[in-house]
């Protein structure tokens, strides 16, 4: 007989991200609570995820609130719009509200500028505002936050998900992934999150291709594979299958290894 007082314990209650092909890769979805990265490189999808991840809260009836940082309010809801998701109705009927820190305008669900401190109110703010119950957020980008202090990354994600965890958030936030940039942005955040899923990229045959991958996600049996997927209009993000990956795939250029290289050396080369 199982213990049942064990199965309690192990049982994790999950939320849908709003892509039912990810879920089952995700054994169902994203544990309640989680703060997810969702890394890689411009264009590759995270706004995407992001978007249907918080068209699912809409549609269960989270509170939801998106922050957005390198695109103003009214061009999520437009992109949102191209994937058939109403985001002007769920503004509109108080389930979500869209932070804009880009554009700061006299408009209350604005920042005016890139602090963290400022950034966790506003969202304390909106969940108040929004309610009590079960609640997603989103943070695109969250490394927008400490770009011109990237040592600060860690410190900044530790305190982001301390503090949020007590208002029943689950979080995905997105940070831009880039090799120049890896070390600024990526590891400020991979460790303190929870899950990372991380977006790549790759020209083949000429043509553009997307991928994503579960680097990490706690309490999860997750998908080890690569998939391919393709944004597609009217629909959005949609996967397409997994792939047996190539070298040429992920191996960077050789200009750009050497350059890592060189900058690892030399910075070796200063410890005394
Ligand atoms: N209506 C649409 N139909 C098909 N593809 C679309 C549509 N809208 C956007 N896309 C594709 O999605 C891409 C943008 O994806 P997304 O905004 O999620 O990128 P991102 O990873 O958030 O990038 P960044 O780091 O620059 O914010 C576009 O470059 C385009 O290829
Ligand atoms: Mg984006």
């Amino acid at each position: 007989m199982t213990n049942p007082g064990l199965s309690s314990l192990s049982r994790v209650e999950r939320l849908s991200t709003g892509i039912e092909a990810l879920d089952i890769l995700l054994a169902g979805g994203v544990p309640r609570g989680f703060l997810v990265a969702v890394t890689g490189e411009p264009g590759t999808g995270k706004t995407v995820l992001c978007i249907h991840f918080i068209a699912q809260g809409v549609k269960v009836g989270d509170k939801c609130i998106y922050v957005t940082t390198e695109e103003a309010r009214e061009s999520i809801v437009r992109q949102a719009a191209q994937f058939t998701i109403d985001f002007k109705t769920a503004i509109e009927s108080d389930k979500l509200i869209i932070v804009d820190a880009l554009m700061s305008t006299d408009d209350p669900w604005s920042l005016k500028t890139l602090d963290v401190e400022e950034l966790v109110n506003k969202v304390v703010e909106a969940k108040r505002k929004l309610g009590y119950g079960r609640a997603r957020l989103v943070l695109d980008s969250m490394s927008a936050f400490w770009l011109d202090k990237p040592a600060m990354a860690r410190r900044y994600s530790y305190y982001i998900k301390k503090v949020l965890s007590k208002w029943d958030f689950t979080i995905l936030a997105t940070s831009q992934y880039a090799v120049t940039t890896s070390e600024s942005f990526g590891w400020g955040i991979e460790h303190v999150a929870d899950g990372i899923l991380r977006f790549r990229r790759s020209v083949r045959g000429g043509v553009l291709r997307r991928y994503i991958l579960i680097e990490k996600m706690r309490h999860t049996s997750h998908s080890l594979n690569l998939h391919e997927i393709s944004i597609v209009d009217g629909k959005g993000l949609v996967l397409l299958g997994p792939v047996v990956e190539r070298k040429e795939d992920t191996v960077l250029p050789r200009k750009v290894a050497e350059k890592i290289l060189k900058a690892k050396k030399s910075r070796e080369e200063e410890i005394p």
